[in-house]
């Protein structure tokens, strides 16, 4: 595919453990409704065509790129397309969030979904959303791809609407333990083809959300996340091997999961993004010291003014130390954001 070469190679550095001359750093969400030229843009189209016309979905990844000194892009998309390539039907309704007219109700409804899927197919245009902006980007910093990880998107699909306790779809793992096992395990072998794909297209590096974590406790976690999370990446990284692709850095997002921060840290992957409800210390004492750490600022701290804001920001980062580290949220950044705060946070990781 030809791309340039990489220029600011601070985040894939930091990634697989090699020094870096400043502290890398992105931010979740950051190509989103924080910024006005954003909603300029999402005026004028449905949000799902933004995601499937690839020139939007480029120009939107730009975005934050073209104002910020930022050491890499993520890919303008969302987790839900994949249950969207199955075939469900998914809105994104004002004051309501992501809704799904008809969610999985039981693991009969698993039947209903379209699988296997042809992912090549289905979700060509991201992997051409991929491809254009690396072009785009001409080396400028890397770009990222993700997927949400299976038990975060079973929640979704079951759910079908932002609930305060998955007990819905919390309820599937406790009264259909073997189904549920059955629907993340479809999910997986997707997610598979999906991150391969992306790499294939041009991703440099890789993060799976599993944004929903934070409703289990340990031992449902390994069952129900953990298991699939560590397959994912073994089988990316086996599938890689064979047909002779460059590995790429693994990131694993768990939110809410420090309970198995030392399981996720040694679970293959090679940074474990971690959420603001542990401090650098413990997630440093706790983290295998050959991975590395990626957050964790609470959002909300870019509310403080500029001066706190700075503090904060680099007493986190100097706790964490130059080493093996990636500056980012503990999760992504509120709509409601001041993009000059967001100036804030990165210049004060990066004067470190
Ligand atoms: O990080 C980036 O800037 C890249 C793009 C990205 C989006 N969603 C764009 C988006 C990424 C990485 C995601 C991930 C995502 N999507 C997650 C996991 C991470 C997390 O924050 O927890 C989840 C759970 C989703 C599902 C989702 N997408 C919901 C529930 C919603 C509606 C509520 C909300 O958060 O806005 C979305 C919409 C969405 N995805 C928007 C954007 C920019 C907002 C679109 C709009 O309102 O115009």
């Amino acid at each position: 595919m030809n791309f340039e070469p990489l220029q600011n190679t601070r985040i894939i550095d930091a990634a697989f453990g090699k020094d870096v001359d400043k502290i890398p750093v992105w931010i979740m969400r950051q190509a989103g409704r924080y910024l006005p030229e954003f909603r300029e843009l999402r005026s004028k189209y449905d949000f799902f065509t933004m995601c499937q016309t690839p020139k939007l979905a480029c120009e939107i990844t730009l975005m934050p790129i073209k104002r910020f000194e930022l050491d890499a892009a993520i890919i303008f998309s969302d987790i839900l397309v994949i249950p969207k390539a199955m075939g469900m039907q998914i809105e994104l309704i004002p004051g309501r969030g992501m809704v799904f007219p008809s969610p999985l109700k039981t693991p009969a409804d698993i039947d209903k979904l379209k699988y296997p899927i042809n992912v090549k197919e289905k979700l060509n245009y991201v992997f051409e959303a991929i491809t254009l902006t690396r072009h785009t980007l001409k080396g400028k910093v890397p770009l990222l791809g993700f997927s949400g990880a299976p038990w975060t998107l079973m929640c979704f699909m079951v759910e079908g609407e932002s609930s305060s306790t998955k007990s819905k779809a919390k309820s599937w793992l406790y009264k259909y333990p073997e189904e549920s096992k059955r629907l993340l395990d479809l999910m997986s072998d997707i997610i598979v083809e999906y991150i391969v794909g992306q790499i294939e297209a041009g991703a440099q590096m890789i993060q799976l959300f599993e944004t929903l974590a934070e409703y289990l406790n340990k031992p449902m976690f390994e069952v129900y996340c953990l298991s699939y999370i560590r397959k994912i990446n073994s089988s990316v990284k086996a599938i890689l091997k064979e047909r002779q692709i460059p590995e790429v850095p693994m990131v694993i997002f768990a939110k809410g999961a420090h309970y198995a921060l030392k399981e996720l840290s040694e679970s293959g992957y090679d940074v474990v993004s971690i959420d603001w409800t542990i401090t650098p210390e413990e997630a440093r004492k706790i983290v295998n010291p050959n991975v590395t750490i990626q957050g964790n600022l609470d959002p909300c701290a870019l509310y403080a003014p500029a001066e706190n804001l700075k503090k904060i920001t680099e007493n986190m980062v100097s706790t964490f130390g130059k080493k093996r580290y990636i500056a980012n949220l503990g999760h992504g950044i509120y709509p409601d954001m001041d993009p000059e705060n967001v100036k804030v946070f990165i210049d004060a990781v990066h004067s470190l």
